[in-house]
């Protein structure tokens, strides 16, 4: 069976004010009934095809993490806290050295995949490359010339629907981008990975050598009580922190990519929430204690206070209880400046 790696990391500060670093989008209720940890774990709960997940996250999520799991019935095989984030490379160095047999599937806990049966047919694409030694990664259609995510540009198919990657490009600049989309053989990196613990590991051992012994230091000091794994703080607090994009990725040799329709979005914005979400006649997307009358193609959500909107169009209105979000529809990318606002008047 595969080993299902699932990253719960960034606090996101793009979805406020309903997320915040005491509760990240991943553990949020953005589309649909689960969280998106919850339909992470839920998306490779077959046990016929995965194993139990291992989870790494920060250590003051762990109550959380756990409860959120439970209650889905998925409750991790092992979950290793991080004394402090390093970025994504030492985090699946971890989750490597916990399971250093195994075919990990690393994930990201905070994205969308709205077609799961394409996600598992694409992972029955990797698997027999990743079995002898490829690095493979998931490489979505791109929509739009978006800046905030890595590129990847398609080589020689190596297998049908496999090919070797011809090169990355994390986040290009905005005409990179425009031209990338503009040209084709290009897929976003998704951010998803298929590969051995001990290739992930073999390739750290190359390209970031300071990092894969900090990080088997850090494992082998760590504290196990129950599924927790607590990494050595001060070997860990020693890794280098870099992405898995620009520590291993870009520089590894046997580099895959399996290209995959599946409705994936990694919800970065108030309006691509907007996006996920059924509207009604009028074209808004309302939840939560919300009346809306004579308005259109709004996204309006209350966690806390009624919200009555009268007459308004294309607006974004987010409430929690002590906070009130408002910006047209189209300006959620610049929520992280508002934010920077509020915190400088605070
Ligand atoms: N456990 C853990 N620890 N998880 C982390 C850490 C960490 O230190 N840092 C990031 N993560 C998790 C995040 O929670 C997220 O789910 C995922 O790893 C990716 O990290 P981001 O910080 O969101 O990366 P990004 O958006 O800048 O870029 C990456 O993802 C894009 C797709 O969403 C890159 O891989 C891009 O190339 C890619 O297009
Ligand atoms: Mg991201």
């Amino acid at each position: 069976p595969i080993t299902p790696v699932i990253l719960s990391g960034g606090a996101g500060t793009r979805l406020w004010p309903l997320s915040t670093a005491a509760t990240p989008k991943q553990m949020l209720r953005l589309a649909g009934e689960l969280t998106m940890l919850q339909a992470t774990a839920a998306r490779v709960a077959d046990r016929a095809r995965f194993a139990g997940p291992v989870v790494v996250a920060n250590a003051a999520h762990a109550d959380a993490i756990e409860a959120q799991l439970a209650a889905i019935g998925c409750p991790p095989d092992a979950l290793v806290l991080e004394p402090a984030g390093r970025n994504t490379a030492p985090a699946i160095a971890l989750a490597a050295l916990a399971a250093p047999d195994a075919l990990l599937l690393v994930m990201p806990s905070d994205h969308v995949i709205g077609d799961v049966d394409a996600f598992r047919a694409a992972i029955d694409r990797a698997a027999p490359l990743a079995e002898q030694d490829w690095l493979v990664t998931f490489g979505i259609t791109p929509e739009r010339p978006e800046t905030g995510f890595g590129y990847i540009r398609l080589g020689d198919a190596l297998a049908e629907g496999v090919h070797r990657v011809d090169r990355f490009v994390e986040k290009p600049p905005r005409a990179d981008a425009e031209r990338m989309v503009r040209e084709g053989g290009y897929a976003w990196n998704g951010g998803i990975f298929l590969f051995r613990a001990q290739a992930y590991l073999d390739a750290l051992a190359v390209h970031a050598p300071a990092m894969r012994d900090a990080v088997a230091a850090a494992m082998d000091g760590a504290q196990r009580s129950g599924c927790r794994v607590l990494p050595d703080p001060a070997s860990f607090g020693a890794s280098p922190a870099d992405s898995i994009d620009y520590a291993v990725l870009e520089k590894a040799e046997r580099v895959a990519v399996v290209p995959v329709a599946m409705a994936w979005s990694d919800v970065g914005s108030w309006d691509a929430v907007h996006g996920l979400g059924t509207p009604d006649g009028q074209g808004n997307v309302l939840s939560g204690a919300v009346v809306a009358l004579d308005s259109a193609d709004c996204m309006i959500r209350s966690d806390g206070p009624t919200v009555a909107a009268l007459g308004v169009s294309d607006l974004i209105v987010v409430a929690t209880r002590d906070q009130v979000l408002i910006l047209p529809r189209g300006r959620s990318q610049e929520v992280k400046q508002l934010l920077d606002a509020v915190r400088a008047r605070e």
